[in-house]
């Protein structure tokens, strides 16, 4: 499905944006687990979280999914407590989620019968060593194919490990964690930079013992049972990036997009865009299912080049096609070092993002581990892909909207993988869209 959009002349008002993806996986996944039914508000149903649903559903946990608008669903789900999961019947079907494959992995590994773990081609390509194997350390069996899904886990009998992560990954932390809650000792894991620690607020607030620095995390084993979720979920700081940036590339905007998740390990966009000197703002700061939210709000701005490396990688894993767009329209040199990672995403997002974007005139550069950008140039309207990419769809969309005419993005379907609705939000913005 192509998604047609013309630019822009501004975007004002005040908008929502999904609930937060990994959150909403993750609340699933513990919800399932407890003793008791749980409910969860503003869950995001969109195809790598329903992906998450199905595979528990197939693990006998009885789900119930009422879309309550095109973006939100209340999740009703009855627990089957740390011990209740049953053998599923055929290979539960990650569709082209890496973060259903990697999580359930952990969790698989603490029951004691045997699974297969399998995708799309998408999520075929995707490595899954790097959560085999500390499972395997566990003592669980873990077998991939030559790395890569599918995924065969025969779990139980688990022992806690002392483990030191080689990338900073909140998919493998978690699945870490998940098999912790069902080994004889605690599980220590290192982590070499802040990934996301969604995973770590859910088990605190659940009452398992978990202590953490930011850098070692331990966790106890599950001695108790987990009590049911009554929670809404915060909206995706991944998602607002897109209309974030939009509002301060394009001039005459002045947007607010409330109640975001703004959790520190989440939010380095917002600080690399602040030091490009983009006028961003967190307005209305308070607390939700133990994350912290905000308004943000962006006005249109004059950015310069910046250097992107280290933590604040890690801290916007998930926004740099976006961050590469503003970096086409900001004065001198944008540099994105230390994010080798992005070549093992839904897409290899360095060369997707750098092959796209100078269809468009953008002046880039490929490095092994990031990208150069030089700016600000005007962007031109072409016929550009997704590569299946939900994340580069909607980086290619907010181009659209700088470009000089009609832009066409092939393969667009996919950002239904993370924000439902995407389309309607420009519309409501003004914008031109044809989906
Ligand atoms: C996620 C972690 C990140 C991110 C992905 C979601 C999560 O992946 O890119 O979209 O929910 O834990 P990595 O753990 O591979 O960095």
């Amino acid at each position: 499905m192509p998604l047609t959009i013309s630019p822009s002349k501004g975007l004002q008002g005040t908008i929502t944006v999904p609930g937060d993806k990994s959150i909403s996986h993750r609340a699933a996944i513990f919800a399932a687990l407890a003793d008791g039914t749980s409910r969860l508000t503003d869950w995001l149903p969109a195809g790598d979280c329903m992906a998450t649903i199905e595979a528990l559903r197939a693990l006998g946990v009885t789900i119930d999914v009422e879309h309550t608008s095109e973006t939100a669903a209340t999740v009703t789900v009855q627990g089957v407590g740390l011990h209740g999961l049953s053998v599923p019947e055929k290979r539960l079907n990650c569709h082209g989620s890496g973060t259903t494959m990697r999580l359930l992995t952990g969790l698989l590994a603490g029951q004691p019968f045997s699974t297969v773990l399998d995708g799309h081609e998408g999520l075929r390509r995707r490595p899954m060593e790097r959560v085999a194997r500390p499972l395997r350390q566990m003592g669980a069996t873990v077998v991939t194919r030559d790395g890569y899904p599918p995924i065969y886990v025969d779990g139980g009998n688990l022992h806690g490990i002392e483990y030191q992560m080689p990338i900073p990954s909140g998919q493998v932390k978690s699945a870490i964690l998940l098999a912790g809650l069902y080994a004889d000792s605690p599980t220590t894991v290192r982590q070499p930079g802040p990934a996301r620690d969604h995973t770590e607020v859910l088990l605190r607030s659940l009452g398992v013992p978990i202590e953490t620095d930011g850098t070692t995390i331990i966790v106890q084993p599950a001695e108790k049972s987990l009590p049911p979720l009554d929670i809404s979920i915060p909206a995706d700081f991944s998602s607002a990036a897109f209309p974030l940036v939009a509002a301060v590339l394009i001039p005459n905007s002045e947007l607010r997009i409330t109640g975001v998740n703004t959790n520190p390990t989440r939010t380095g966009l917002f600080d690399v865009l602040t030091a490009m000197g983009a006028n961003v703002q967190i307005e209305n700061q308070t607390d939700m299912a133990g994350e912290p939210v905000g308004d943000l709000v962006a006005k249109s701005s004059t950015l310069r080049g910046t250097e992107v490396s280290g933590d604040t990688v890690v801290r916007m894993i998930d926004e740099f096609p976006i961050l590469a767009v503003a970096a086409t329209q900001a004065k001198g040199r944008t540099v994105v070092r230390d994010a080798a990672e992005l070549r093992v995403k839904e897409s290899d997002r360095i060369k997707a993002t750098v092959d796209e974007l100078r269809k468009l005139g953008a002046q880039m550069i490929a490095h092994p581990d990031g990208f150069e950008v030089y700016g600000p140039t005007p962007l031109h309207a072409a016929v550009v892909d997704s590569y299946g990419d939900h994340r580069l769809a909607m980086a290619l969309a907010v181009a659209g909207l700088l470009a000089d005419g009609e832009m066409t993005i092939r393969n667009a379907r996919v950002i239904a993988d993370s924000y439902p609705g995407f389309v309607s939000m420009l519309k409501n913005l003004g914008v031109t869209v044809v989906a």
